[in-house]
């Protein structure tokens, strides 16, 4: 069974409470979902493999480690996008696929219109997405970069919920789910209750 690790730390929680008001504009949301996605990445990261190197300081040489594997972040747009560069700050070598899709509306199933990754069989494949709502894009995409060889993958979303939890952990039980928050249910229409409302239009201004 997956492991799902809620980051609750205090600057988590008071970002959560700038995302969450209905009263904050793109930039702002936009800011705070970056800063988030850093500060998880430092708990992503936490076992992160590493290995021995040696470097030579201005005095003399010693032994330092170094991570071990490349990282790739595949955000699902559109938006994973959101995520993308609070992630690159913190690991500013790893590379980025990426995989298209959006929830059919009325059967909530997701929809593929674009997918290019760099190589990921040796990698650690990070899928971001911050809704983890039904749990079916995230497990399609999850499903799509196994396709792809990958084997060492994590989850990393903003918001998630029983439903999309089960699903993951059904679909995938070998990949561990990171979010900021756990939230009540799903309502009616696929929505996280109580959320933040549709992150893709809050992030790029759209309807
Ligand atoms: C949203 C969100 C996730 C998906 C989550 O995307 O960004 O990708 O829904 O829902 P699920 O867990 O039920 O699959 P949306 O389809 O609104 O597309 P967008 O990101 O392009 O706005
Ligand atoms: N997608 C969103 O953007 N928000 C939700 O609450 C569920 C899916």
């Amino acid at each position: 069974m997956s492991k799902v690790v809620v980051v609750d730390h205090p600057l988590v929680q008071h970002k959560m409470s700038i995302i969450r008001d209905y009263r904050t504009g793109t930039k702002e949301f936009r800011e705070a979902l970056n800063e988030i996605s850093g500060l998880i990445t430092y708990e992503i990261s936490r076992n992160f493999e590493t290995k021995e190197a040696k470097v030579t300081t201005p005095i003399e040489e010693t032994t330092v480690r170094v991570l071990t594997k490349d990282v790739v972040i595949v955000p699902i747009l559109r938006a994973g996008l959101g995520m993308v560069d609070g992630i690159h700050t913190m690991i500013p070598t790893a590379k980025i696929g990426h995989v298209g899709l959006y929830r059919d509306e009325t059967t909530l199933q997701p929809v593929e219109y674009y997918a290019k990754f760099p190589d990921l069989p040796q990698a650690t494949v990070l899928v971001v997405d911050p809704m983890l709502a039904t749990g079916g894009s995230a497990s399609f995409a999850v499903t799509a970069v196994k396709k792809r060889g990958a084997k060492d993958i994590r989850y990393v979303g903003l918001v998630g919920c029983p439903e999309g939890v089960a699903r993951m952990q059904q679909d995938h039980p070998d990949v561990d789910i990171y979010l900021a928050a756990m939230d009540a249910r799903l309502n009616e229409v696929g929505y996280i209750v109580p959320g933040l409302g549709d992150c893709g239009d809050r992030l790029f201004g759209t309807k």
